[in-house]
Parts: C-alpha cells; sequence; structure tokens
C-alpha cells in the first residue's frame, strides 16, 4: 500500500484527491490547519517542523506528496501571508519530508501552480525570485509592497520553477524522488467561492475564457494529481502541466 501525503485536505482540489487516493486503496495522511490527521499552520516554520515530525512519526516510507494547501490572493488578504503558505509551505513540507520520500524507492510530489502564471498580466516578478533565494522575509517584505493578487501568481511561479529546477538534480530524481506540477485554472471550490464574494476581484471570477465554457471540478486536478503520482507517469520529470478548459491555449496560442 502505498502512503501519500497531501496537505489542504480539509477543502476543494487536497479532499478530492484525498478521496481518490483513498478510493484506490492508499493511504493518505491529511495535513492541514483544521479537520486532518495532521492539524498545523503551515504559514509559520515552527508550524511546519510539527507538521514535517507529526507524519514521521506516523511512518517511515512516503510515496507520494502533493501539497495543496494555499490562499487565494483577494482583497484584503495580507501578501506576506500568501508567501508564507502558498511557496514555503508547500517547498518546506516537501523538503522535511526528502527522508521518507527517498525511502520510497520511487517517489512522486505534485506541486500546485496556477495557469495565472502565464495567463494574469503583471504579477510581481521579484516575489518569485525571492522565494527561489530561499529568503522568506524578503520575500515577504517584498510581497508587502504591493497587493494579495499580484503576490499569488508569483508564488505559484515560484513552486513551478522549483520543480523545474531541483526537479533534475541529485537530490531529487537522483534519489528516484519525481518533482512536477499542475496549473488548473478557474476550478469550483471554497477558494474560488471567495473569490466571487470579493468586492473587487469579483468581475474577474469568470472573465478568463474557457474553452469549456465552465469551470473545471476538484475531481478533474485530482485525477491528474492521481496519474502524475502513479507509476504510469514515469517518465515526467520537472513537468508543469496545465489543466484549466482551455484558458491557457487561448490566451498564448
Ligand atoms: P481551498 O481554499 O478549497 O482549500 C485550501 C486548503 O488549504 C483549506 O483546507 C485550508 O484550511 C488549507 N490551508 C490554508 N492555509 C493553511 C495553513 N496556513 N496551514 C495549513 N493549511 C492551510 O483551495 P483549493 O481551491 O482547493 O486550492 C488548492 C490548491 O490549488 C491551492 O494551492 C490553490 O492555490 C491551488 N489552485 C486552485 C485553483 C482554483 O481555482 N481553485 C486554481 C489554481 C491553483
Amino acid at each position: 500500500m502505498r502512503t501519500v501525503v497531501v496537505s489542504g485536505a480539509a477543502s476543494g482540489i487536497g479532499a478530492a484527491t484525498t478521496a481518490l487516493l483513498r478510493d484506490q486503496g492508499d493511504r493518505v495522511i491529511t495535513v492541514d490547519q483544521r479537520d486532518a490527521d495532521v492539524v498545523a499552520d503551515l504559514s509559520t516554520v515552527a508550524g511546519r517542523g510539527e507538521a514535517v515530525a507529526a507524519v514521521q512519526e506516523l511512518t517511515d516510507v512516503v510515496h507520494g506528496v502533493v501539497p495543496c494547501a494555499g490562499v487565494a490572493g483577494l482583497t484584503g488578504v495580507d501578501p506576506a501571508l500568501v508567501v508564507s503558505v502558498n511557496y514555503f509551505g508547500a517547498v518546506e513540507l516537501v523538503r522535511g519530508l526528502r527522508p521518507q520520500l527517498a525511502a520510497a524507492d520511487g517517489a512522486s510530489v505534485v506541486l500546485l501552480a496556477s495557469n495565472s502564471i502565464t495567463c494574469q498580466p503583471g504579477w510581481r516578478e521579484s516575489v518569485a525570485d525571492l522565494c527561489l533565494a530561499d529568503d522568506e522575509a524578503a520575500a515577504r517584505a517584498d510581497a508587502a509592497q504591493t497587493e494579495a493578487v499580484h503576490v499569488y501568481p508569483a508564488t505559484k511561479a515560484a513552486l513551478a520553477r522549483w520543480a523545474r529546477r531541483e526537479g533534475v538534480t541529485e537530490d531529487w530524481i537522483g534519489q528516484g524522488i519525481r518533482l512536477n506540477a499542475v496549473a488548473p485554472g478557474m476550478i469550483a471550490t471554497p477558494m474560488t467561492d471567495q473569490l466571487r464574494e470579493d468586492p473587487e476581484l469579483g468581475v474577474f471570477a469568470d472573465v478568463y475564457p474557457t474553452a469549456v465554457a465552465r469551470p473545471g471540478r476538484p475531481e478533474e486536478i485530482a485525477a491528474l494529481i492521481g496519474f502524475l503520482l502513479s507509476d504510469a507517469s514515469s517518465l515526467m520529470v520537472g513537468s508543469v502541466v496545465y489543466a484549466d478548459g482551455g484558458t491557457d491555449a487561448i490566451m498564448n496560442p
């Protein structure tokens, strides 16, 4: 039986992924700030350390990690929180579990990027650079210079670039650990419900065109994550896979 760690499992894409994996017989260790096997706040260094330690108490081997925990770049959201949860909360969880992933003899990590990287103009590139430089304090300070809406795609770009840069190194694929990312478009979850209610950004909820004329379902992203966790995707390393109903294809032909 495989053991997979899913963060953000209490809601949306993380919940759908947990349900899919459990249905197919995997053991899932859920991590979230509420309603999870491991309750931890991934926005803080201490909370991430607690999460890693708690997972390590539960298992010596991890076959997959899916860090879904994230916060949206909405009006009134602290841009620094977006940095700490979306980028460092994901990367530090994965890094912390690297020994357990290496012990699996063939493991897979699926990061949650976003099609906002290529479909939302004008995001703050310097935040992505500072995330990739591993400087959380500087990334938070730089993010605080702007609004959360411009920081969210930067954290997602940093995740995608981290998967591509680290994924090909001795530390990761050299240990049999595949790093890949998915880039969903608009998916109907509590996160996008919040977007629709945003007084300033709500109007943008349906502004991006899709070829399928509907938002995605969390199960459609979970299915892709399930594939990337499986041996069927064994040649995929450092890939960023879009699943957005055609938005990126329309906007970047
Ligand atoms: P959601 O809002 O439904 O679920 C997010 C989960 O993360 C919640 O269970 C929440 O409790 C948890 N979380 C938030 N802050 C946390 C913290 N500090 N510590 C621990 N857990 C925390 O979100 P959704 O829509 O399921 O998104 C999942 C991931 O997919 C996120 O990373 C999001 O950025 C990404 N994504 C979502 C898209 C969408 O349209 N819904 C599009 C592209 C990417």
